[in-house]
């Protein structure tokens, strides 16, 4: 099967009076129809620039320097502005990582979704009407008729979430992309809207990438993780896989991590060392300055990502030498006790 998207050696800098911002650089990630993917890596690595890379709407100091996007076998990249609106929203929707922003105050929700699905569904607008108030009740939203003509302000932070979920979704798009959907979420509305979010993409055989740092989020979630580092994908490998058997000693540290894999608490707590500055960046691997396994080479050459066994590609020198600690260990035992229980 040919993937839905396929990012190829994509790179993108932000130019700033500081200098260049190599943000991404040769970032190479797939999605398949209806599979669920997630993006994962700590603050700054390159996560929701990847995302605008893909839709082109990158802020006017960021250009993409080289590579493809192909979606449907298309290269985005080659298509005219106007191309590309047709891209947006219809084929591919994107949740954005701030909810609260995200829907326009001074609008109702019906003025923030009739227009849009009338055109891009290419309905009239009481049709748009009714596939507005279709798609608000199926996330959950009780009295769409009604509420449909509210502002945001009267909605509560998991419901203005369930409203993003649903204004996109009512555009019937092949992919989603979804920008940490739930961390600005307490923690028992987070558990519903990821619910709501398993249903949809159940619903409407849609292909997910998600954005999180949230490994329960992705332990729950995800087919498939890539985990990015610096700007650059460390390992890619079913969810699955990088939870039973990580390869790469990114993906290691960021198991050890994690005090639970429930999705209350399944946030990354901190790893030694900083994240890197994507201005002069560390030479070769990005991570050699964290890494217990750095060696000379780790601080010369850059790791080219390689498929090292079947489905499974790490970004490493070193990686046969890669031992799993205590801590990653006992991660992995929760995981699979996880994995038996749901079975
Ligand atoms: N307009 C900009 N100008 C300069 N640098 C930028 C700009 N936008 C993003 N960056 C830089 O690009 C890098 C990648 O940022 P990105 O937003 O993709 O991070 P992220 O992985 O989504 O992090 P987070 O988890 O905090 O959302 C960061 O170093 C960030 O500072
Ligand atoms: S290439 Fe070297 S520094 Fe990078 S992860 Fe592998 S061992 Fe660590
Ligand atoms: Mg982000």
């Amino acid at each position: 099967m040919d993937p839905i998207l396929e990012v190829k050696g994509l790179v993108t800098q932000f130019f700033t009076e500081s200098g260049v911002v190599e943000a991404l650089d040769g970032i190479n990630l797939t999605v398949y129809p209806s599979e669920s993917v997630g993006v994962v890596g700590e603050s700054g690595c390159g996560k929701t620039q990847t995302a605008y890379s893909i839709l082109r709407i990158l802020a006017s100091n960021g250009k993409i320097m080289d590579g493809q996007v192909l979606y449907k076998g298309k290269d985005l990249l080659q298509l005219t502005e106007s191309e590309m609106r047709q891209v947006r929203g219809k084929e591919i929707a994107m949740i954005f990582q701030d909810p609260m922003t995200s829907l326009n105050p001074v609008l109702k929700i019906s003025d923030q979704m009739i227009e849009v699905i009338a055109m891009h569904r290419n309905v009239p607008e009481n049709e748009a009407r009714e596939i507005a108030i279709e798609s608000l009740a199926a996330v959950g939203l009780s009295d769409a008729e009604d509420r449909i003509d509210e502002y945001p302000h009267k909605f509560s932070g998991g419901m203005r979430q369930r409203i993003l979920i649903a204004r996109a979704l009512a555009l019937r798009p092949s992919l989603l992309i979804a920008d940490e959907p739930t961390t600005a979420l307490d923690v028992t509305i987070q558990a519903q809207v990821l619910e709501i979010m398993k249903d949809m993409k159940e619903k409407y055989d849609l292909a997910l990438m998600l954005i999180t740092h949230n490994l329960g989020v992705v332990a729950e979630l995800t087919d498939r993780v890539h985990i990015f580092y610096g700007g650059r994908v460390a390992e890619v490998a079913t969810t699955y896989n990088i939870f039973t058997n990580p390869m790469h000693p990114y993906t290691i540290a960021l198991l050890e991590s994690i005090p639970s894999l429930d999705v209350a608490k399944g946030r990354l707590a901190t790893i030694p060392g900083s994240v890197p500055q994507l201005i002069n960046p560390p030479k070769g691997c990005r991570f050699h300055p964290r890494c217990k396994y750095a060696k000379d080479k780790c601080s010369k050459d850059i790791p080219i990502i390689e498929e090292k066994e079947k489905g499974r590609f790490v970004a490493c020198h070193y990686w046969e030498e890669v031992e799993l600690s205590d801590l990653a260990e006992d991660v992995i035992g929760q995981h699979k006790a996880k994995q038996k229980a749901s079975n």
